[in-house]
């Protein structure tokens, strides 16, 4: 839910949003130090779901400027926090669109309740919201195949009726989109971090390419001096929403370590660290697993990808595992043709080599990800036979 606080004490200001921030943990809150002449701006700009305005006093006038709003913005809810209510401003605040009137100073149960009367009303409480499952998956040396590897991924399970989005977090130079699709992207992170105020599912449905109807690519900036407007917070703000509207969030990710990439690693379910089985990536592999053991990661969070893998290779599988001390480990076969051909083309690798061997272990990948809903079923049925 997007909400937008606007009070002119900066005390009041502060109080009232750690009370919503705690209740509204998914959503966005935009605060405004000021009094109603800001609100028609704010619900202009913002478009917020609900505008929470205290420091009314009961005079008839303030509510001019809260009737243009209800009747130029009705989806916009409109909650007054007033010191003094006389029946006449009650009555005249209901009459200009006004949903609710608290007392001021409001009290955190008050507050709370009136919170989640606005989610009902708005069918956003209980409301089956998606709870996204956020995969990163780490180049750890360049070339891996991270980015090929994500933006396959991401299209296979959209194939299989989930949701997607995909983040590309190489913030410099990031080319993600242009791997599975062949147009320019409208927007970018950098874009929807300068207007997070204005981030609400609509805002963002417009800065993503849609890649089909139900995979989404966020993209990296084209200027790469505008990576540095990027900050964790805004991350934070973007995973939040995504979470609720998307069945998996990938993230593209390079072996950089900064505030934002390990925040992006810090929200991620499991980490993939695409690596090839040579020794310059291995030695990186290792030092990225010590980085993550030392930042407290659980050892399942962590799954090895090895791409390009041959089993006639000098390092084996066995020798990986042992040396990077990594519990899930899965490899993706090389096809150079296939792939340079997908890239080449800004397609899919299932959309021009069906039947290729890399395909395959993207494939198995994806399914690794899904619920085992045919075991669950064979479950059943053998327990429904066992009970005959
Ligand atoms: N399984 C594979 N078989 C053959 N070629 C592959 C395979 N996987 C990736 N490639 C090739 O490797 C190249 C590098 O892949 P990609 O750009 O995904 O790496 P990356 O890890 O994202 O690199 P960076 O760290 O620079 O972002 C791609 O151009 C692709 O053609
Ligand atoms: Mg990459």
């Amino acid at each position: 839910m997007k909400i937008a606080v606007i009070s002119p004490s900066t005390k009041s200001l502060n109080e009232l949003c750690a009370i919503l921030e705690n209740s509204n943990a998914t959503g966005v809150i935009a605060r405004h130090e000021g009094g109603i002449s800001k609100l028609r701006s704010v619900a202009e700009q913002e478009r917020p779901d609900v505008i929470f305005v205290e420091g009314l006093y009961h005079d008839l006038r303030e509510l001019a400027p809260i009737e243009f709003v209800t009747t130029h913005f009705p989806q916009v809810m409109i909650i007054i926090l007033s010191s003094q209510q006389t029946p006449e401003f009650l009555i005249n605040a209901m009459r200009v669109g006004v949903r609710e009137v608290l007392p001021s100073p409001v009290s955190k149960t008050a507050l709370e309740a009136a919170l989640h009367r606005a989610q009902g009303k708005l069918g956003l409480r209980g409301a089956t919201k998606r709870n996204g499952r956020i995969l990163a998956f780490v180049s750890c040396k360049g070339g891996s195949g991270a980015t090929f590897l994500a933006t396959n991924v991401g299209y296979q399970l959209a194939g299989e009726g989930r949701k997607v989005l995909l983040i590309d977090l190489n913030l410099q130079y990031g080319d993600a989109v242009l791997t599975v699709h062949d147009r320019k992207p409208v927007s970018d992170i950098a874009e929807v971090a300068r207007n997070l105020a204005r981030l609400d599912a609509s805002f963002f449905g417009a800065s993503v390419v849609p890649v089909t109807a139900n995979y989404d690519i966020l993209a990296a900036p084209e200027d790469p001096a505008q990576s540095l407007q990027v900050k964790p917070e805004h991350l934070d703000a973007i995973l939040n929403l995504a979470i609720t509207s998307y069945d998996f969030i990938l993230l593209d990710m390079s072996k950089t370590l900064d505030d934002l990439t390990i925040k992006a690693l810090d929200r991620s379910n499991t980490i993939f660290l695409v690596v090839q089985a040579m020794l310059p990536y291995i030695r990186n592999a290792d030092r990225m697993m010590n980085v993550f053991r030392s930042l407290g990661y659980a050892a399942d969070k962590v799954e090895l990808l090895v791409n390009r893998f041959s089993r006639n290779g000098e390092i084996g599988l066995e020798d990986l595992r042992a040396h990077l001390r990594v519990n899930s480990m899965r490899t993706i076969p090389a096809g150079y043709k296939d792939v340079a051909r997908a890239i080449n083309q800004g397609m899919p690798l299932a959309a021009v080599a069906k039947s290729s061997p890399v395909l395959k272990g993207i494939d198995e990948l994806t399914q690794s990800l899904l619920p085992k809903i045919e075991q669950v079923q064979t479950g059943l049925l053998s327990r429904l036979l066992n009970i005959r």
